[in-house]
């Protein structure tokens, strides 16, 4: 049932192609100018009756949510809050029938989520949850549900969910920018061309893990490990901090690059690996700031970049290429090597992948 993999993770980070090929591509137009979303009926009045849209989740759900802030934001010009469904609960957050919340649940049967998306829905906020589950709890208690299409996640590890509510959010923030008529075709084509690319832009990134199993061995038993990056790349590294310190027990700790400064700097020290993601134009020479201060204090860093970009090399130790794609779809990309890090790193240390200690699949108690 492994599919001669050694752990469900390994099969699971290999059915990513496949997983966001199945999610994506019935829900794009053939002429790639609009995205089809059968699920959902909106239109323009619909959507402007929402003030602002709350994206609720936990875990590696939330991490998705942080993505799909920043496309709904960016595409769709809708103010996005984003949430830890234990902390939304209990925070009196100002909602009502001008509120759209989205819930994000792999399982779709997380307690916190279920939650509070029953108490949003009390509010009488309008609600869709993103899940992979036919069927369950928080599908059946949405009023709309848009499913990935992953597949059964059998490891506690989350990685095909992750990729495919990545995908899913970007094809909502179309959606919606689709109605609102706030993207151009030609940008539309552009995006949507890009993902249908994507599947096997992934298989691509999977083909050689070979440096990345050198440097699961080579830092495995390294105390502290920090991943850093600005705006989506920030969201990607907390993702994979998460992956590590889940699986491995590696200390993982991700922070906004620009943040730094501000405290975790300290811990900067020689030969302690930081992992830095470097694909957003925007903010490329600040994250290459960032990395050199972190080199100045003989800290070992890997870089992980598009393949095009040939100034990263220069100033870290190691780099990581993913093939060129919008920078908007490319922490789907930036995302794979990470999980190949955890999972490498954590076979290293001789930990249980599948099932860490502590952990649970589905968190169904508080
Ligand atoms: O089933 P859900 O997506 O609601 O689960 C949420 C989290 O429990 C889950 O993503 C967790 O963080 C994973 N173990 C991370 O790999």
């Amino acid at each position: 049932e492994k599919g001669g993999y050694e752990h469900f993770m390994l099969k699971e980070i290999h059915e990513q192609p496949k997983a966001v090929r199945d999610t994506v591509m019935p829900r794009i137009a053939k002429d790639n100018l609009s995205v089809i979303l059968n699920e959902l009926k909106w239109n323009k009045e619909y959507l402007d009756s929402f003030h602002k849209i709350f994206i609720v989740a936990c875990g590696t759900a939330y991490h998705a949510g942080l993505v799909g802030k920043y496309y709904i934001e960016k595409l769709a010009r809708i103010p996005v809050e984003v949430d830890i469904a234990s902390e939304f609960r209990y925070r009196s957050p100002i909602i009502d029938e001008h509120t759209l919340v989205i819930v994000i649940s792999q399982s779709g049967e997380t307690i916190d989520t279920l939650a509070a998306l029953k108490e949003t829905k009390r509010l009488g906020a309008k609600t869709l949850a993103i899940t992979n589950v036919v069927g369950s709890s928080i599908a059946r208690d949405a009023d709309e549900v848009i499913y990935t299409w992953a597949g059964p996640e059998i490891a506690v590890a989350s990685t095909k969910a992750y990729t495919t509510q990545l995908v899913t959010v970007f094809l909502l923030a179309m959606y919606m920018a689709g109605i609102k008529k706030c993207i151009s075709p030609e940008r539309t084509k552009q995006l949507l061309t890009q993902l249908r690319k994507l599947p096997d832009q992934i298989d691509r990134t999977l083909e050689d893990p070979e440096p990345i199993k050198t440097f699961a061995k080579k830092y495995g038993f390294n105390e502290d490990v920090f991943f850093i990056g600005r705006s989506l790349d920030y969201d990607v590294a907390l993702e994979g901090a998460l992956k590590l310190k889940e699986i491995s027990y590696i200390h993982a700790e991700a922070y906004a690059a620009g943040e730094l400064k501000h405290g975790t700097l300290a811990l900067i020290i020689e030969g302690v690996p930081v992992i830095a993601l470097a694909t957003q134009k925007s903010v490329y020479e600040k994250t290459i700031s960032n990395i050199k201060e972190i080199k100045a204090r003989d800290a070992i860093v890997i870089g992980i970049t598009s393949e095009s970009n040939d100034t990263l090399v220069k100033c870290v130790d190691h780099v990581i290429k993913v093939p060129n794609t919008d920078e908007l779809l490319i922490p789907l990309l930036t995302v794979v090597p990470l999980q190949l890090l955890a999972y490498y790193a954590a076979i290293t240390r001789g930990c249980d992948v599948d099932k860490p200690r502590n952990l649970a699949k589905s968190v169904t108690v508080e």
